[in-house]
């Protein structure tokens, strides 16, 4: 582990990224941010998925790294839950100004380790650079309650304490966004955090922690241990005892194992999990609004987000319009490197993910759908795979059951606004759900009738800093972002107050 006292040795970082695409800011970020990284014995590739190259060679934590971690983070935390509020908004700010001061470098780094396109990169440090703001201004908001109280003489209280040390699991589809939208409440409430990112995407965390140790927050209180044996630092995190919360973004099997896990302790959960969106375009849609919103919803990322529409559930009457629509524009996109600003849909992240989607667009086609457009890995080889289009999807496909994770629309189609709610609730899963119509009885009953946490209705998300991003059912547990956000981060400590005197009799008071 290097030394507290010590600059990091940022020559040996170089040169475990010496032969990739990384440039000025962006590569002293990287190196600073690996040189951070307790000291261990092995090394992992992290590769780049638009061109298979190396970008770097990431310190491999363990599960002894992992317990390393522990007591400094807890004695770092002793001191911060101590401060005040507006201490640690001031703190947080600062991050968010040195975030925005490398917003260039930042996404450079994120679009080469990730691939989505430059621009997306762009708008997701900016996305989660207000989880910074926002959670800054909310810590000074962390309200308690007086309560009426059952006697005279007593006073009810309640205090909204910080949880304690939490361990968080970040994915690599948002590199940059879902570590703030984590670790920003946890500072804001007064914890600290140790966070493992994906193994695909380590870098994003390791400069946004190099900026957070410029910005001011203490060493400790923010640790990253970026690893490629999950199992070991992720079993440390859900067993150890001084492990008070497990803030989670992944896979629904990850997250059933690591609640299983955490259980023996009884720890507090924040999961935000896998999701299959229904996308429902009723007979009195706005059929323009409907395609230009299922290329947002699709097509972001490549369609690897959980809230990426994949089942498209479209009235039988209005079925042929709308797909020769969405067939137009799904042709007009532009797959590529993400650094090359022309270029629309990058990567998928890895060959892993390239098999699942050709695995299910073969299997979908095999049993009866219809490819409009695409339905291969594309001409450019490697991880890019063609945007596609299926019609004629039924409920018993592979494709209509699991989440894509690719730029696959599926398209099936309904006759009756009941039918359409049957297929769109039709999945153990519940995060978001999307559909078009007009006519405004129907709109209130079917927003109440879908089984999701968030309904974009003739809209997509707009997931943002302050409404609450989070699922029900096979979709996970908590919410993110919002106020809601900050008290996942918090407990509720009740204070009761006895013998504090009755109020003076009437006379004495006149
Ligand atoms: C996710 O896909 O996990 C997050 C998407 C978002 O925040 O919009």
């Amino acid at each position: 582990m290097p030394s507290p006292n010590c600059a990091p040795d940022t020559s040996v970082a170089s040169e475990s990224i010496a032969t990739s695409r990384l440039k000025g800011t962006a590569l002293d970020l990287a190196s600073e941010g690996i040189a951070m990284v307790p000291e261990t014995q092995e090394r992992f590739a992290v590769k780049d998925p638009s061109t298979g190259g190396l970008i770097a060679l990431v310190p491999d934590c363990d599960a002894e790294v992992a317990l390393g971690s522990i007591t400094p983070a807890l004695a770092a935390q002793f001191h911060w839950r101590h401060q005040t509020a507006f201490h640690r908004a001031e703190i947080l700010h600062r991050w968010r100004l040195l975030i925005e001061e490398n917003v260039e470098a930042l996404a450079e780094i994120l679009t080469i380790e990730q691939g989505k396109p430059i621009a997306e990169a762009v708008g997701e440090i900016r996305y989660g650079m207000r989880f910074i703001e926002w959670f800054a201004e909310e810590g000074k908001r962390c309200y308690g309650d007086l309560v009426p109280a059952t006697g005279q003489d007593r006073r009810a209280l309640v205090l909204r304490q910080p949880v304690g040390l939490v361990g968080a699991i970040t994915p690599w589809n948002f590199p940059n966004a879902m570590v703030t939208r984590k670790v920003a409440p946890a500072l804001a409430a007064g914890c600290a955090i140790i966070l493992k990112p994906a193994e695909d995407t380590p870098l994003s965390s390791l400069a946004l922690a190099v900026l957070a140790r410029r910005a001011g927050i203490p060493e400790g209180l923010f640790t990253v241990l970026p690893t490629a044996r999950p199992a070991g630092v992720g079993g440390v995190l859900t067993s150890h005892p001084d492990i008070r919360k497990i803030s989670f973004t992944g896979s629904t099997p990850t997250g059933q194992m690591l609640m299983a896990q955490a259980a023996s302790h009884v720890k507090r959960m924040s999961l935000e999990l896998g999701g299959n969106a229904p996308f429902i375009v009723f007979d009195d849609a706005d059929l323009d609004l409907a395609v230009a919103t299922a290329m947002q919803v699709k097509f972001r990322n490549g369609g690897q987000t959980c809230v990426s529409a994949n089942r498209f559930i479209v009235h039988s009457s209005v079925s042929e319009r709308f797909t020769a629509k969405l067939a137009e524009a799904v042709l007009a996109l532009r797959v590529g490197d993400g650094l090359d600003g022309a270029s629309n849909i990058g990567p998928l992240i890895n060959e892993k993910s390239v098999s699942k989607v050709s695995r299910l667009v073969s299997q979908a086609r095999d049993q009866g759908a219809d490819v409009l457009v695409g339905g291969h890995v594309h001409s450019l080889g490697g991880n890019f795979f063609e945007p596609t289009l299926l019609v004629g999807v039924r409920a018993d496909m592979a494709i209509w059951e699991e989440e894509i994770f690719g730029p696959v629309v599926t398209v099936c189609e309904f006759t009756s606004e009941e039918e359409a709610v049957s297929i769109g609730n039709g999945t153990p899963y519940g995060l978001a759900a999307y559909f078009f119509a007009s006519n405004m009885d129907r709109i209130w009953r079917v927003s109440e009738a879908l089984d999701f946490g968030m309904i974009g209705i003739n809209e997509g998300l707009s997931a943002n800093e302050a409404t609450p991003f989070g699922g029900v059912k096979h979709s996970g547990v908590g919410r993110e972002g919002s106020r809601y956000g900050l008290d996942e981060y918090t407990e509720l400590k009740y204070l009761s107050l006895g013998g504090i005197g009755r109020p003076l009799p009437d006379r004495q008071c006149a």
